[in-house]
C-alpha cells in the first residue's frame, strides 16, 4: 500500500528508541520530513514549472494540521494561504502568524457558515490581526445579507460565497446564487471575492461528475463576473478530487483564480491512498501504541477510540510492522488486534499505527512529538485540537 511503508515505519521507531522507556503511549508522533516531503509533492502536482507560483494554486485546510509547527511548514514552502473550519484554527493561524511577523502575509478563508454568535467572535479575531487576510463564508443569499448587517462599519471583511456542487452539507445551489446576484451587489460592509465548491461527495474516480460540477462553478462564476474589483477565486476540492480540478480546462482558464484545498495530504492516512499513490506521499503522522494484554491470537493496545480515527469503522488503523494484525473495534482507551498470520509483539512492546482518518485523530492530541532527521526530538502544542470557549464580549470570566 503506497505511504504505508514498513522500512519508514521502522526507522521512525528505531529513531524513537532512547526515548521509548520513558515516553508513555499513547502519543501523537509527526515525522517533519515527511510532511516537507508531502508538501513540495502537493507543489510539484500545481505546478512547479510554474516558476514559484505552484503556491498560488494551493488553500490547504488546516483541519489536519491544528498545531503552529506544522502550518509553519507550509509557510516555510511559500505556502500562506489557507483554509480552517473552526475559531480555534483561525486563531491558532494569526497568532502564529503574528509571533513570526508574517500577518500580513496570512490569508484564511475560515469556510464554515458562521451564526451570529461566532461570526463577532470570528470578528473580533481578525480585528486583532489586522494585516491579516479572512475570508468568510456565506450559506445563502440570506446569510450573506445577515453577515453584512452584523459586520457594520469597520473594515469590509472578504466574503465567500458557499455552492452547493451536490454534497448537500452547506451552502446553496448556483441557480439560486445566480439570482441573487442583484441582491449581493448591495452588500455594504462585505466584498464578495469568491465562490467556494467543495465536491467533497465525489470520489477519487469520479472524473465526470467532478468535471460537470465545475462546469457549474466557471457558468456561476461568469455571472457574479461584475462583482468586485480582483478576479473571484474560485476554491475547490479536497485531498479525494484536487487531481480532476486542476486538469479542468474551464477551472484553469477563464478569469478568475482557481485554488484547491486539500489538507490531510499534508500527513497522509489510509483513506488518501489515491492521492498517495499518485504524489508519492510519505506518511508522516503515526500514533505510538503499547501491547497491554495478549492472548493465543489477540493483543490488545493503549489506542482506543479516544486515541485515533474515532469516526471510522473497524479497521481504523494499520501497522506497517506488523501487517498480520487487524485492528478490530476499539473500545474508548483499547484496541484489540486479530492475528491474522504472523507473529504476535510481545507485551509491553512499541507499535506505530497508521489512522484511517488523520484529521480526527490529530484532533485527540493536545501535544505531538515532532522528528526530524538530525535533529533532537521536540514537543509541540496541537493548539488547536478540541473546541475552546469563544465569546464575542467578554461575558466570560
Ligand atoms: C470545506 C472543506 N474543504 C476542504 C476539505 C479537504 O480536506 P481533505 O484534504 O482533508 O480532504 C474538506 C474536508 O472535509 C472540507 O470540508
Amino acid at each position: 500500500m503506497p505511504g504505508l511503508d514498513a522500512a519508514r515505519a521502522a526507522a521512525l521507531l528505531a529513531d524513537l528508541g532512547p526515548l521509548l522507556p520513558g515516553l508513555a503511549s499513547p502519543a501523537l508522533v509527526v515525522d517533519l520530513d515527511a510532511v516537507d516531503h508531502n508538501i513540495a509533492a502537493v507543489l510539484r502536482r500545481c505546478g512547479d514549472d510554474l516558476g514559484g507560483r505552484a503556491a498560488d494554486r494551493w488553500r490547504p485546510h488546516v483541519k489536519t494540521l491544528k498545531a503552529a509547527a506544522l502550518v509553519r511548514r507550509l509557510w516555510a514552502a511559500g505556502v500562506f494561504r489557507c483554509k480552517c473550519a473552526t475559531l480555534d484554527e483561525l486563531q491558532l493561524l494569526l497568532e502564529a502568524a503574528a509571533e513570526d511577523g508574517r500577518e500580513d502575509s496570512l490569508d484564511v478563508l475560515l469556510a464554515y457558515p458562521l451564526h451570529e454568535a461566532a461570526f463577532h467572535a470570528a470578528q473580533r479575531l481578525a480585528a486583532a490581526h489586522p494585516a491579516a487576510r479572512v475570508h468568510l463564508l456565506a450559506d445563502s443569499p440570506d446569510h450573506a445579507l445577515a453577515l453584512d448587517r452584523w459586520a457594520g462599519p469597520g473594515r469590509p471583511l472578504d466574503l465567500h460565497l458557499d455552492v452547493d456542487l451536490g454534497m448537500a452539507r452547506t451552502g446553496s445551489p448556483p441557480a439560486i446564487w445566480s439570482d441573487a446576484v442583484a441582491r449581493l451587489s448591495s452588500l455594504s460592509h462585505l466584498r464578495i471575492v469568491g465562490l467556494h465548491g467543495y465536491e467533497g461527495h465525489l470520489a477519487w474516480s469520479q472524473t465526470d461528475e467532478a468535471a460537470a460540477a465545475y462546469d457549474r462553478l466557471c457558468d456561476l462564476a461568469a455571472a457574479f463576473a461584475c462583482i468586485g474589483t480582483e478576479p473571484l477565486e474560485l476554491v475547490t476540492s479536497g485531498t479525494h478530487s484536487f487531481s480532476a480540478a486542476l486538469d479542468h480546462p474551464r477551472l484553469n482558464g477563464g478569469s478568475w483564480r482557481h485554488r484547491i484545498s486539500p489538507g490531510t495530504v499534508v500527513l497522509s492516512d489510509l483513506r488518501s491512498q489515491p492521492a498517495a499513490a499518485l504524489l508519492g506521499l510519505q506518511q508522516a503522522a503515526y500514533v505510538l501504541a503499547r501491547v497491554i494484554s495478549r492472548g493465543s491470537d489477540r493483543v490488545t493496545l493503549d489506542a482506543g477510540s479516544k486515541a485515533i480515527a474515532p469516526d471510522r469503522p473497524a479497521p481504523n488503523c494499520r501497522l506497517p510492522a506488523w501487517p498480520g494484525l487487524v485492528a478490530l473495534s476499539p473500545s474508548e482507551e483499547h484496541l484489540p488486534l486479530r492475528r491474522e498470520h504472523g507473529a504476535l509483539p510481545e507485551p509491553g512492546a512499541a507499535v506505530l499505527l497508521v489512522p484511517d482518518h488523520v484529521c480526527t485523530t490529530v484532533n485527540l492530541y493536545r501535544e505531538c512529538l515532532l522528528f526530524r532527521s538530525g535533529h533532537s526530538p521536540a514537543r509541540a502544542p496541537v493548539g488547536a485540537s478540541g473546541h475552546r470557549l469563544f465569546s464575542a464580549q467578554d461575558l466570560l470570566a
